[in-house]
Protein backbone atom coordinates (compact mmCIF):
# COMPACT_ATOMS: atom_id res chain seq x y z
CA UNK A 1 0.00 0.00 0.00
CA UNK A 2 1.43 3.56 -0.76
CA UNK A 3 2.06 6.35 1.92
CA UNK A 4 -1.66 7.63 2.64
CA UNK A 5 -2.28 11.18 3.81
CA UNK A 6 -3.78 9.42 7.13
CA UNK A 7 -0.08 8.90 7.59
CA UNK A 8 1.16 12.03 7.67
CA UNK A 9 0.87 14.21 10.73
CA UNK A 10 -1.29 17.22 11.58
CA UNK A 11 1.92 19.76 11.71
CA UNK A 12 2.14 19.05 8.18
CA UNK A 13 -1.02 19.18 7.04
CA UNK A 14 -1.61 22.29 9.20
CA UNK A 15 1.02 24.24 7.73
CA UNK A 16 0.24 26.73 5.13
CA UNK A 17 2.53 29.30 2.99
CA UNK A 18 -0.33 31.60 0.86
CA UNK A 19 2.40 32.95 -1.30
CA UNK A 20 2.47 29.84 -3.07
CA UNK A 21 -1.04 28.80 -2.19
CA UNK A 22 -4.33 27.89 -4.30
CA UNK A 23 -4.31 31.47 -6.29
CA UNK A 24 -0.86 30.49 -7.59
CA UNK A 25 -1.81 27.10 -8.43
CA UNK A 26 -4.62 28.25 -10.95
CA UNK A 27 -2.20 30.72 -12.10
CA UNK A 28 -0.04 28.07 -13.27
CA UNK A 29 -3.32 26.66 -15.04
CA UNK A 30 -4.47 29.38 -16.65
CA UNK A 31 -0.49 30.15 -18.41
CA UNK A 32 -1.14 26.59 -19.15
CA UNK A 33 -4.23 27.50 -21.26
CA UNK A 34 -2.41 30.19 -23.20
CA UNK A 35 -3.77 33.50 -20.93
CA UNK A 36 -0.97 36.24 -20.06
CA UNK A 37 -0.42 36.22 -16.13
CA UNK A 38 1.10 38.55 -14.40
CA UNK A 39 2.91 37.32 -11.38
CA UNK A 40 2.67 39.86 -8.51
CA UNK A 41 1.89 37.26 -6.06
CA UNK A 42 6.26 36.73 -4.77
CA UNK A 43 9.58 38.62 -4.42
CA UNK A 44 10.91 36.48 -6.95
CA UNK A 45 12.51 39.78 -9.24
CA UNK A 46 15.03 38.10 -11.90
CA UNK A 47 11.22 35.73 -13.09
CA UNK A 48 10.24 39.57 -13.54
CA UNK A 49 12.73 40.10 -15.72
CA UNK A 50 16.00 41.77 -13.08
CA UNK A 51 19.26 41.25 -14.80
CA UNK A 52 21.65 39.37 -12.41
CA UNK A 53 24.53 41.78 -11.58
CA UNK A 54 27.49 41.19 -13.91
CA UNK A 55 29.82 41.06 -11.02
CA UNK A 56 28.16 38.46 -9.24
CA UNK A 57 27.46 36.29 -12.18
CA UNK A 58 30.79 37.23 -12.91
CA UNK A 59 32.57 35.65 -9.58
CA UNK A 60 29.81 32.61 -9.92
CA UNK A 61 30.65 31.26 -13.20
CA UNK A 62 34.65 31.63 -12.13
CA UNK A 63 34.06 29.68 -8.76
CA UNK A 64 32.03 27.16 -10.84
CA UNK A 65 34.62 26.70 -13.64
CA UNK A 66 37.84 28.04 -12.69
CA UNK A 67 39.39 26.88 -15.78
CA UNK A 68 37.68 30.00 -17.67
CA UNK A 69 40.62 31.69 -15.53
CA UNK A 70 43.06 29.95 -18.33
CA UNK A 71 40.20 29.50 -21.23
CA UNK A 72 38.70 32.91 -21.55
CA UNK A 73 40.93 35.47 -19.15
CA UNK A 74 40.01 38.65 -21.49
CA UNK A 75 35.90 37.64 -21.13
CA UNK A 76 36.75 38.81 -17.58
CA UNK A 77 38.22 41.54 -15.63
CA UNK A 78 41.03 41.39 -13.65
CA UNK A 79 39.27 41.83 -10.27
CA UNK A 80 36.99 39.62 -11.13
CA UNK A 81 39.50 36.45 -11.19
CA UNK A 82 41.43 37.63 -8.65
CA UNK A 83 38.51 37.69 -6.21
CA UNK A 84 37.19 34.56 -7.65
CA UNK A 85 40.86 32.86 -6.95
CA UNK A 86 40.37 34.20 -3.38
CA UNK A 87 36.83 32.94 -3.03
CA UNK A 88 38.22 29.40 -4.09
CA UNK A 89 41.06 28.91 -1.55
CA UNK A 90 39.50 30.29 1.28
CA UNK A 91 36.98 27.06 0.37
CA UNK A 92 40.33 24.85 -0.16
CA UNK A 93 38.48 22.25 -2.01
CA UNK A 94 36.18 24.83 -4.02
CA UNK A 95 32.06 24.70 -4.71
CA UNK A 96 31.97 20.65 -5.14
CA UNK A 97 33.14 20.19 -1.63
CA UNK A 98 31.05 20.52 1.17
CA UNK A 99 32.68 23.46 3.55
CA UNK A 100 32.23 23.63 7.98
CA UNK A 101 28.94 23.69 8.96
CA UNK A 102 29.14 27.32 9.33
CA UNK A 103 30.17 27.75 5.79
CA UNK A 104 33.42 28.44 4.48
CA UNK A 105 35.59 31.20 7.35
CA UNK A 106 36.92 33.14 4.59
CA UNK A 107 33.09 34.50 3.39
CA UNK A 108 32.24 34.48 6.95
CA UNK A 109 34.85 37.04 8.25
CA UNK A 110 34.05 38.65 4.82
CA UNK A 111 29.98 39.20 6.30
CA UNK A 112 31.82 39.91 9.61
CA UNK A 113 33.50 42.92 7.91
CA UNK A 114 29.98 44.00 6.35
CA UNK A 115 28.50 43.82 9.55
CA UNK A 116 31.85 46.04 10.81
CA UNK A 117 31.39 48.97 8.41
CA UNK A 118 27.78 49.32 7.97
CA UNK A 119 27.47 49.17 11.82
CA UNK A 120 30.53 49.90 13.54
CA UNK A 121 30.52 46.89 15.60
CA UNK A 122 32.68 44.48 16.58
CA UNK A 123 31.30 41.00 15.24
CA UNK A 124 32.74 37.66 15.50
CA UNK A 125 33.17 35.43 12.48
CA UNK A 126 32.07 31.90 14.15
CA UNK A 127 28.59 33.94 15.47
CA UNK A 128 27.78 33.99 11.71
CA UNK A 129 26.03 30.84 9.71
CA UNK A 130 25.91 30.80 6.39
CA UNK A 131 22.58 29.39 5.02
CA UNK A 132 20.28 28.21 1.80
CA UNK A 133 18.75 31.86 1.93
CA UNK A 134 17.19 33.59 4.76
CA UNK A 135 14.87 31.13 4.78
CA UNK A 136 16.46 28.03 6.50
CA UNK A 137 18.30 30.34 9.09
CA UNK A 138 15.09 31.48 10.24
CA UNK A 139 13.75 28.24 10.47
CA UNK A 140 16.83 27.10 12.14
CA UNK A 141 16.52 29.44 15.08
CA UNK A 142 12.67 28.51 15.39
CA UNK A 143 13.77 25.28 15.31
CA UNK A 144 16.17 25.98 18.33
CA UNK A 145 13.50 27.98 20.62
CA UNK A 146 9.98 25.79 20.12
CA UNK A 147 10.15 23.21 22.46
CA UNK A 148 6.66 22.56 23.25
CA UNK A 149 3.72 23.19 22.12
CA UNK A 150 3.10 26.01 24.71
CA UNK A 151 5.87 27.79 23.45
CA UNK A 152 5.04 31.28 21.64
CA UNK A 153 6.88 33.16 18.78
CA UNK A 154 5.48 37.04 18.45
CA UNK A 155 5.10 37.68 15.26
CA UNK A 156 3.98 40.82 13.20
CA UNK A 157 0.60 40.89 12.28
CA UNK A 158 0.73 41.50 8.78
CA UNK A 159 3.70 38.96 8.50
CA UNK A 160 5.51 36.95 5.90
CA UNK A 161 3.94 33.43 6.12
CA UNK A 162 7.21 31.90 6.54
CA UNK A 163 7.01 32.76 10.23
CA UNK A 164 3.50 31.33 10.75
CA UNK A 165 4.02 28.30 8.58
CA UNK A 166 7.39 27.32 10.13
CA UNK A 167 5.98 27.87 13.66
CA UNK A 168 2.73 25.70 12.52
CA UNK A 169 5.28 22.64 11.51
CA UNK A 170 7.34 23.02 14.66
CA UNK A 171 4.14 23.18 16.68
CA UNK A 172 4.69 25.68 18.45
CA UNK A 173 2.10 29.23 18.85
CA UNK A 174 2.19 32.37 16.80
CA UNK A 175 1.23 34.91 18.81
CA UNK A 176 0.41 38.11 16.61
CA UNK A 177 1.15 41.68 17.32
CA UNK A 178 -0.86 44.03 15.19
CA UNK A 179 1.34 46.30 13.07
CA UNK A 180 -0.81 50.24 13.02
CA UNK A 181 -2.07 50.47 9.43
CA UNK A 182 -3.62 53.80 10.05
CA UNK A 183 0.01 54.64 11.36
CA UNK A 184 2.46 53.84 8.61
CA UNK A 185 2.16 50.26 9.72
CA UNK A 186 4.68 51.31 12.72
CA UNK A 187 4.46 49.41 16.01
CA UNK A 188 3.80 50.53 19.50
CA UNK A 189 4.84 49.08 22.57
CA UNK A 190 1.16 49.00 24.03
CA UNK A 191 0.33 47.01 21.14
CA UNK A 192 2.91 44.34 22.21
CA UNK A 193 2.26 44.18 25.74
CA UNK A 194 -1.29 43.93 25.03
CA UNK A 195 -0.45 40.95 22.82
CA UNK A 196 1.56 39.49 25.01
CA UNK A 197 -0.08 39.93 28.04
CA UNK A 198 -3.39 37.92 26.00
CA UNK A 199 -0.61 35.07 25.19
CA UNK A 200 0.75 34.47 29.47
CA UNK A 201 -3.40 34.54 29.96
CA UNK A 202 -4.09 31.82 27.46
CA UNK A 203 -1.24 29.55 29.19
CA UNK A 204 1.75 30.35 26.20
CA UNK A 205 5.48 30.53 27.28
CA UNK A 206 6.38 33.40 25.08
CA UNK A 207 10.22 32.69 23.56
CA UNK A 208 10.89 35.37 21.31
CA UNK A 209 9.75 38.28 18.91
CA UNK A 210 10.18 38.17 15.04
CA UNK A 211 10.84 41.38 13.18
CA UNK A 212 10.32 42.29 10.13
CA UNK A 213 12.56 45.71 8.91
CA UNK A 214 12.06 46.62 6.21
CA UNK A 215 8.01 45.13 6.45
CA UNK A 216 7.19 42.27 4.14
CA UNK A 217 4.35 42.74 3.23
CA UNK A 218 3.91 46.49 4.63
CA UNK A 219 6.50 47.78 3.49
CA UNK A 220 7.01 50.03 6.48
CA UNK A 221 10.80 51.07 7.59
CA UNK A 222 11.68 51.32 11.87
CA UNK A 223 13.24 53.97 13.07
CA UNK A 224 16.21 53.63 15.64
CA UNK A 225 13.49 54.92 18.31
CA UNK A 226 11.19 52.13 17.03
CA UNK A 227 13.87 49.68 17.52
CA UNK A 228 15.32 50.72 20.96
CA UNK A 229 11.25 50.39 21.80
CA UNK A 230 11.37 46.61 20.36
CA UNK A 231 14.36 46.02 22.29
CA UNK A 232 13.92 47.34 25.62
CA UNK A 233 10.25 45.23 25.48
CA UNK A 234 12.18 41.86 24.66
CA UNK A 235 14.90 43.08 27.50
CA UNK A 236 12.10 43.73 30.00
CA UNK A 237 10.34 40.34 28.95
CA UNK A 238 13.00 38.25 28.43
CA UNK A 239 12.33 37.35 24.59
CA UNK A 240 15.00 36.72 22.32
CA UNK A 241 14.63 38.73 19.01
CA UNK A 242 14.54 37.60 15.35
CA UNK A 243 15.65 40.30 13.29
CA UNK A 244 14.79 39.71 9.63
CA UNK A 245 16.37 42.04 7.82
CA UNK A 246 16.34 41.16 4.09
CA UNK A 247 15.73 44.50 2.59
CA UNK A 248 17.82 46.54 3.99
CA UNK A 249 18.80 47.67 0.61
CA UNK A 250 15.34 48.34 -0.48
CA UNK A 251 15.08 51.62 1.39
CA UNK A 252 12.45 54.47 -1.10
CA UNK A 253 12.15 57.44 0.78
CA UNK A 254 14.66 60.09 1.37
CA UNK A 255 15.67 60.64 4.95
CA UNK A 256 14.73 56.93 5.61
CA UNK A 257 17.48 55.01 6.31
CA UNK A 258 17.98 51.31 7.59
CA UNK A 259 19.14 50.81 10.66
CA UNK A 260 20.16 46.96 12.01
CA UNK A 261 18.82 45.49 15.39
CA UNK A 262 22.51 44.55 16.07
CA UNK A 263 23.87 48.79 15.91
CA UNK A 264 20.91 49.42 18.57
CA UNK A 265 21.25 46.45 20.42
CA UNK A 266 24.97 47.29 20.78
CA UNK A 267 24.22 51.13 21.35
CA UNK A 268 21.79 50.13 24.26
CA UNK A 269 24.45 48.04 26.20
CA UNK A 270 21.31 45.32 25.85
CA UNK A 271 23.81 42.34 27.07
CA UNK A 272 20.95 40.55 28.13
CA UNK A 273 18.89 40.60 24.90
CA UNK A 274 19.54 37.54 22.68
CA UNK A 275 19.85 38.82 19.19
CA UNK A 276 19.77 36.60 15.83
CA UNK A 277 19.69 38.82 12.69
CA UNK A 278 18.78 37.40 9.02
CA UNK A 279 20.11 38.51 5.20
CA UNK A 280 19.89 37.08 1.84
CA UNK A 281 21.12 37.22 -1.85
CA UNK A 282 17.26 37.13 -2.76
CA UNK A 283 16.28 41.13 -2.22
CA UNK A 284 17.83 44.44 -2.07
CA UNK A 285 19.53 45.06 -5.36
CA UNK A 286 20.59 41.49 -6.37
CA UNK A 287 17.64 39.33 -6.67
CA UNK A 288 19.55 36.41 -6.42
CA UNK A 289 16.48 34.22 -5.51
CA UNK A 290 17.72 31.11 -6.61
CA UNK A 291 21.02 31.29 -5.95
CA UNK A 292 19.96 30.38 -2.64
CA UNK A 293 22.78 32.47 -0.23
CA UNK A 294 22.43 34.60 2.81
CA UNK A 295 23.14 34.31 6.74
CA UNK A 296 22.59 34.80 10.08
CA UNK A 297 24.41 36.28 13.02
CA UNK A 298 23.61 36.02 16.37
CA UNK A 299 24.63 38.40 19.15
CA UNK A 300 24.44 37.40 23.14
CA UNK A 301 23.93 33.56 22.80
CA UNK A 302 25.70 31.72 25.48
CA UNK A 303 28.50 29.20 24.45
CA UNK A 304 26.17 26.03 25.25
CA UNK A 305 23.49 27.42 23.14
CA UNK A 306 25.88 28.25 20.14
CA UNK A 307 26.63 24.36 20.67
CA UNK A 308 23.12 23.16 19.86
CA UNK A 309 23.30 25.92 17.24
CA UNK A 310 26.19 24.66 15.15
CA UNK A 311 24.91 20.85 16.04
CA UNK A 312 21.69 21.83 14.24
CA UNK A 313 23.13 23.10 11.16
CA UNK A 314 25.73 20.19 11.03
CA UNK A 315 22.80 18.45 10.75
CA UNK A 316 22.34 19.33 6.83
CA UNK A 317 26.02 19.49 6.84
CA UNK A 318 26.53 23.09 5.23
CA UNK A 319 24.81 25.55 3.13
CA UNK A 320 25.20 25.25 -0.01
CA UNK A 321 28.58 26.52 -2.00
CA UNK A 322 27.03 28.93 -4.89
CA UNK A 323 25.11 30.12 -2.33
CA UNK A 324 28.13 30.76 -0.26
CA UNK A 325 29.95 32.15 -2.83
CA UNK A 326 27.11 34.85 -3.99
CA UNK A 327 27.14 36.16 0.12
CA UNK A 328 30.60 36.74 -0.38
CA UNK A 329 29.79 38.52 -3.83
CA UNK A 330 26.83 40.61 -1.24
CA UNK A 331 28.88 41.69 0.79
CA UNK A 332 32.07 42.42 -0.86
CA UNK A 333 31.10 44.40 -3.94
CA UNK A 334 33.61 46.31 -5.86
CA UNK A 335 35.18 49.04 -4.12
CA UNK A 336 35.75 52.40 -5.86
CA UNK A 337 39.50 52.27 -7.87
CA UNK A 338 38.92 48.76 -9.03
CA UNK A 339 38.09 48.18 -13.08
CA UNK A 340 34.05 46.54 -12.01
CA UNK A 341 33.28 49.23 -9.66
CA UNK A 342 31.74 51.45 -12.11
CA UNK A 343 29.69 49.39 -13.83
CA UNK A 344 28.96 48.07 -10.63
CA UNK A 345 27.79 51.27 -9.24
CA UNK A 346 25.70 51.77 -12.43
CA UNK A 347 23.90 48.64 -12.65
CA UNK A 348 22.63 48.74 -8.60
CA UNK A 349 21.51 52.49 -8.77
CA UNK A 350 19.18 51.15 -11.96
CA UNK A 351 17.98 48.41 -10.38
CA UNK A 352 16.89 50.29 -6.93
CA UNK A 353 15.92 53.51 -9.16
CA UNK A 354 13.61 51.65 -10.90
CA UNK A 355 12.28 50.15 -7.78
CA UNK A 356 11.76 53.49 -6.66
CA UNK A 357 9.98 54.30 -9.35
CA UNK A 358 7.52 51.45 -9.20
CA UNK A 359 7.07 51.97 -5.67
CA UNK A 360 5.57 55.51 -6.07
CA UNK A 361 3.62 54.28 -9.34
CA UNK A 362 1.93 51.58 -7.72
CA UNK A 363 1.23 52.89 -4.73
CA UNK A 364 -0.11 56.49 -6.06
CA UNK A 365 -1.82 54.22 -9.17
CA UNK A 366 -3.80 52.40 -6.34
CA UNK A 367 -4.97 55.37 -4.12
CA UNK A 368 -6.64 56.37 -7.35
CA UNK A 369 -9.35 53.72 -7.47
CA UNK A 370 -12.22 54.34 -5.32
CA UNK A 371 -12.33 51.54 -2.74
CA UNK A 372 -8.70 51.08 -2.49
CA UNK A 373 -6.12 52.48 -0.25
CA UNK A 374 -2.47 51.70 0.26
CA UNK A 375 0.19 53.33 2.25
CA UNK A 376 3.21 54.97 1.38
CA UNK A 377 5.69 52.28 -0.46
CA UNK A 378 8.71 53.01 2.13
CA UNK A 379 10.76 49.90 1.82
CA UNK A 380 11.18 46.45 0.90
CA UNK A 381 9.17 45.23 -2.29
CA UNK A 382 5.67 44.65 -2.06
CA UNK A 383 2.15 46.65 -1.55
CA UNK A 384 -0.58 45.46 0.45
CA UNK A 385 -3.64 47.92 0.31
CA UNK A 386 -6.55 47.76 1.86
CA UNK A 387 -9.72 46.77 -0.04
CA UNK A 388 -12.95 47.77 0.58
CA UNK A 389 -15.23 44.24 -0.53
CA UNK A 390 -19.13 44.20 -1.28
CA UNK A 391 -20.76 41.82 1.48
CA UNK A 392 -20.34 38.11 1.94
CA UNK A 393 -17.45 38.43 -0.48
CA UNK A 394 -13.88 37.70 0.99
CA UNK A 395 -9.99 38.54 -0.14
CA UNK A 396 -9.68 35.27 -1.70
CA UNK A 397 -12.57 35.49 -3.47
CA UNK A 398 -11.28 38.72 -4.91
CA UNK A 399 -7.65 37.46 -5.74
CA UNK A 400 -9.46 34.80 -7.84
CA UNK A 401 -11.44 36.57 -9.45
CA UNK A 402 -8.95 39.42 -10.31
CA UNK A 403 -6.82 36.11 -11.39
CA UNK A 404 -9.39 34.98 -13.52
CA UNK A 405 -10.54 38.34 -15.52
CA UNK A 406 -7.19 40.29 -15.81
CA UNK A 407 -4.53 37.61 -15.47
CA UNK A 408 -3.47 39.43 -12.57
CA UNK A 409 -1.87 37.31 -9.67
CA UNK A 410 -1.90 38.79 -6.43
CA UNK A 411 -1.98 36.85 -2.46
CA UNK A 412 -5.06 37.38 -0.82
CA UNK A 413 -4.27 39.46 2.62
CA UNK A 414 -5.51 37.01 4.95
CA UNK A 415 -2.56 34.61 4.06
CA UNK A 416 -0.38 37.29 5.66
CA UNK A 417 -2.90 38.02 8.30
CA UNK A 418 -5.02 41.33 8.71
CA UNK A 419 -6.82 42.58 11.31
CA UNK A 420 -10.72 41.38 12.01
CA UNK A 421 -12.59 43.19 9.32
CA UNK A 422 -10.41 44.59 6.94
CA UNK A 423 -9.25 43.10 3.38
CA UNK A 424 -6.28 43.80 1.68
CA UNK A 425 -4.10 41.78 -1.14
CA UNK A 426 -0.65 42.07 -1.71
CA UNK A 427 1.37 42.94 -4.41
CA UNK A 428 4.79 42.97 -5.76
CA UNK A 429 6.16 46.14 -7.02
CA UNK A 430 8.20 44.09 -9.48
CA UNK A 431 6.96 43.31 -12.49
CA UNK A 432 8.41 45.94 -15.21
CA UNK A 433 7.30 49.43 -15.18
CA UNK A 434 5.69 49.55 -18.37
CA UNK A 435 3.54 46.82 -17.23
CA UNK A 436 3.19 48.45 -13.70
CA UNK A 437 0.78 51.17 -15.60
CA UNK A 438 -1.13 48.23 -16.96
CA UNK A 439 -1.50 46.23 -13.71
CA UNK A 440 -2.91 49.58 -11.81
CA UNK A 441 -4.95 50.03 -15.06
CA UNK A 442 -6.71 46.62 -15.29
CA UNK A 443 -7.08 46.58 -11.42
CA UNK A 444 -8.80 50.01 -11.25
CA UNK A 445 -11.47 48.76 -14.33
CA UNK A 446 -11.49 45.27 -12.20
CA UNK A 447 -12.31 46.94 -8.58
CA UNK A 448 -15.10 49.19 -10.15
CA UNK A 449 -16.82 46.14 -11.47
CA UNK A 450 -16.30 44.02 -8.60
CA UNK A 451 -18.06 46.47 -6.18
C1 LIG B 1 10.69 38.95 5.05
C2 LIG B 1 11.34 37.82 4.35
N1 LIG B 1 12.19 37.05 5.01
C3 LIG B 1 12.80 36.00 4.42
C4 LIG B 1 12.56 35.71 3.09
C5 LIG B 1 13.23 34.51 2.51
O1 LIG B 1 14.18 34.81 1.57
P1 LIG B 1 15.30 33.82 1.11
O2 LIG B 1 15.09 32.51 1.79
O3 LIG B 1 15.17 33.71 -0.37
O4 LIG B 1 16.57 34.44 1.53
C6 LIG B 1 11.68 36.49 2.35
C7 LIG B 1 11.36 36.18 0.96
O5 LIG B 1 10.50 36.74 0.32
C8 LIG B 1 11.05 37.58 3.00
O6 LIG B 1 10.20 38.37 2.36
Amino acid sequence: MTIRLSDLGKAVLDTEYAVRGPIVARAAELEKQGHEIIYCNIGNPQSLGQKALTWNRQLLALCEYPELMERAPGAFPPDAIETAKAILSGTKHGLGAYSESRGVRYIREAVAEFILERDHIGVDPDAIFLTDGASKGVQTILRLLIGKPSDGIMVPIPQYPLYSATITLYEGRMVPYFLDEANGWKLSRPMLEASLAQAKAEGTAVKAICVINPGNPTGAVLDEANIAMIIEFAQAHGLSILADEVYQENIYLAGDEFTSFAKVLHQLEAKDVSLFSFHSCSKGFLGECGVRGGYFEYRNVPDDVAAQILKLQSVSLCANLAGQAATYAMVRPPKPGMPSHAQYATERRAILDTLKQRAVLLAEGLNRVEGISCNVIAGAMYAFPSIVLPPGRTDFDYALALLEQTGICVVPGSGFGQAAGTAHFRTTILPPTEKIQKVVDALGEFHRNYR
